[in-house]
C-alpha cells in the first residue's frame, strides 16, 4: 500500500514546525481544527523526497494523542502511518485477516477532505491508518 503520510503527535505544532523546517519539510496545508478528534493537524511535505508528514497537536479533550505525549514526556514522536486504498472496506478486511483490529468505524476526516479512514492496530504491526482516496 503506497504510504499518505507519517504522522506525529507534537505539544504545539507552531515550535514543531520550525524543527520539520530546518529538515527540509514545508508546509502543505497549514493548521486547520478537527474539531470530531479534538484536534489540530498541519500537513508538511519533504521537499526532496516528498514524504508527507502530519502533526497532530491536542485541542481539548478527549482526543487521540494527549496519552501519547504523556507517556513520551511531550516530547514530539511518530504514532502512525497512513496508508492509502481505493476501497476501505476491503483493506480493512484484509488487514483484519493479517491480524490488524479496527479501533473504531471508519469515519470522515476533515483535515483530509473528508475522506474516510479507519484506525487499526496489531501487537506487532503497531497502530495504522487507512484513508479512503
Ligand atoms: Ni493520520
Amino acid at each position: 500500500m503506497k504510504i499518505h503520510h507519517v504522522a506525529y503527535a507534537v505539544a504545539d505544532i507552531e515550535s514543531a514546525r520550525k524543527k520539520f523546517e530546518f529538515l527540509g519539510y514545508e508546509v502543505e496545508q497549514p493548521v486547520m481544527q478537527d474539531t470530531d478528534r479534538n484536534i489540530k493537524i498541519e500537513f508538511m511535505k519533504h521537499t526532496q523526497n516528498g514524504l508527507r508528514i502530519e502533526l497532530v497537536e491536542p485541542d481539548g479533550e478527549p482526543n487521540p494523542v494527549s496519552g501519547y505525549l504523556e507517556k513520551n514526556n511531550g516530547m514530539s514522536a511518530p504514532y502512525h502511518i497512513c496508508y492509502e486504498t481505493e476501497d476501505l472496506e476491503k483493506a480493512i478486511g484484509e488487514c483484519r485477516q493479517n491480524g490488524f483490529l479496527p479501533l473504531q468505524k471508519p469515519a470522515p476526516a476533515m483535515a483530509i477532505h473528508g475522506c474516510r479512514v479507519a484506525f487499526l492496530f496489531s501487537k506487532d504491526g503497531g497502530m495504522i491508518e487507512l484513508v479512503e482516496i
